[in-house]
């Protein structure tokens, strides 16, 4: 059986490695570059091995490419592509656009559609199948799924296979077709009554970490504001058996999820006359926490910064990789030059980021930790700088929050 995945990023490279133990994989990326470097048994995605891409190109298991007619003669295509804001912080369906385009001027016969792609409620029913309909020269009846990916990159004890996956198609027949799909290769599926309330239990989960965390993030400057500490506050508050979840402060959120799906619920919410104010005010939190460190810096400083130069410690958006979309480094070195301060970053799990490249962990009048990476030593960071503020709390004798 052949599989198409559409977008060849952290979800579907992953679920092509894992789709290719059991099918024939074709990897369909619109970026070029990406496709030669999987072509050559490249993987761009940490957790993913170079030698197991390279081990299923070889055995004729995984192919990548561009052209969107190659995709023909598949029985399931997954879609896996970005699902970003606008510049106006709206939900941007144009890739899912796009993928329905591919997948509808080359596919002639019917097939099982599958989007894992993250979007608010109705998005398979009213965007992707009648998209796919528009951009068809033919009437096809295609099968029409949901099973929203939870991958969660650098993360060592749940993978694809043993994270439980919500699926539920738009008739019997899709549902029955998805579950016999991914049983292949997930051990836990949990079958929901209708696509909506998979694209929504997707978009609440990541909702949820969001509104905790802005919630920590406030219970931060609290806590500082009353002379306590917020990380033993936690603990001891983390001591109660039940009904209690700890979420740690930092510099605010970051990746294609946290910063991003929240707003897509809130969007769709607003649309039916449904206030969203506690995700909307969540996600300004989360955005003003880089602000509230740069001043809390600056008035150990005399309440200026002006001249000082000050190196930002991790600028990916999580330990342990190197992706840093909408990492919160950004909005701290932002407002830090804002302040007149002179700023460098060192990530060597980042290397290379807007044009800058790591410099070395020493050096500087002031170092802001945002991201520890287990590969940097604490003490390293302590010594690199005569003052460490410590967004992470993991940077022992560091001032922090
Ligand atoms: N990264 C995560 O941890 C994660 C976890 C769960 C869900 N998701 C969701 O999965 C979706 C994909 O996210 P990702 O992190 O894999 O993104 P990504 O940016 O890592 O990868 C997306 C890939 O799609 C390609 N692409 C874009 N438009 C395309 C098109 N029209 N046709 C073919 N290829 C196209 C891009 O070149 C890129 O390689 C998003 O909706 C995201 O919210 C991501």
């Amino acid at each position: 059986m052949k599989i198409s995945i559409i977008g060849q990023g952290y979800v579907g490279l992953t679920i092509s490695t894992f789709a290719a133990e059991h099918f024939e994989v074709l990897g369909f990326d619109s970026n070029q570059k990406i496709v030669d470097q999987l072509n050559q048994g490249i993987s761009h995605i940490e957790g993913i091995e170079s030698s197991k891409l390279q081990r299923l190109i070889k055995t004729g298991r995984y192919k990548a490419t561009t052209i969107g007619s190659d995709i023909r003669g598949s029985e399931v295509v997954v879609i896996a592509v970005p699902t970003p804001l606008t510049r106006e912080r709206k939900p941007d369906l144009s890739h899912i656009e796009a993928a329905c385009k591919t997948i509808g001027e080359n596919i002639f016969t019917s097939v099982l559609v599958i989007n894992e792609s993250t979007s608010f409620p109705g998005t398979l029913r009213s965007f992707i199948k009648p998209n796919i309909e528009k951009y068809s020269s033919k009437i096809v009846h295609h099968l029409y799924s949901i099973s929203p990916e939870r991958v969660d990159p650098g993360r060592n004890d749940f993978n694809q296979k043993s994270t439980p996956r919500l699926y539920s198609g738009l008739t019997a027949e899709a549902t029955e077709r998805t579950r016999e799909f991914y049983s292949k290769f997930c051990d836990n599926l949990v079958e929901v009554s209708a696509p909506e309330v998979a694209e929504a239990a997707k978009l609440f989960e990541n909702t949820f970490r969001q509104v905790n965390i802005a919630l920590v993030n406030e219970f931060a400057q609290i806590a500082h504001s009353l002379g306590i500490s917020v990380y033993e506050t936690l603990d001891a508050a983390n001591t109660k058996p039940y009904g209690f979840m700890k979420f740690t402060p930092s510099a605010g959120v970051g990746g294609h999820c946290i910063p991003v799906d929240p707003t897509y619920l809130a969007a769709v919410a607003e649309e039916h006359g449904a206030p969203a104010t506690f995700i909307r005010r969540a996600n300004e939190v989360n955005l003003e926490m880089s602000k509230y460190i740069v001043n809390r810096v600056a008035t150990d400083h005399g309440g200026h910064l002006q001249g000082k130069s000050v190196l930002v410690v991790g600028v990916a958006y999580k330990p342990n990789v190197a992706d840093v979309r909408e990492t919160a480094a950004e909005l701290v070195i932002h407002h830090l030059r804002s302040q007149g301060a002179v700023v460098s970053w060192h990530d060597e799990v980042v290397g290379f980021w807007k044009g800058e490249s790591s410099t070395p962990l020493n050096g500087a009048d002031i170092a802001v930790v945002v991201t520890k990476h287990d590969s940097v030593d604490g003490k390293q960071i302590l010594a690199s700088a005569p003052y460490v503020f410590d967004t992470t709390g993991k940077v022992k004798g560091a001032k922090g929050l």
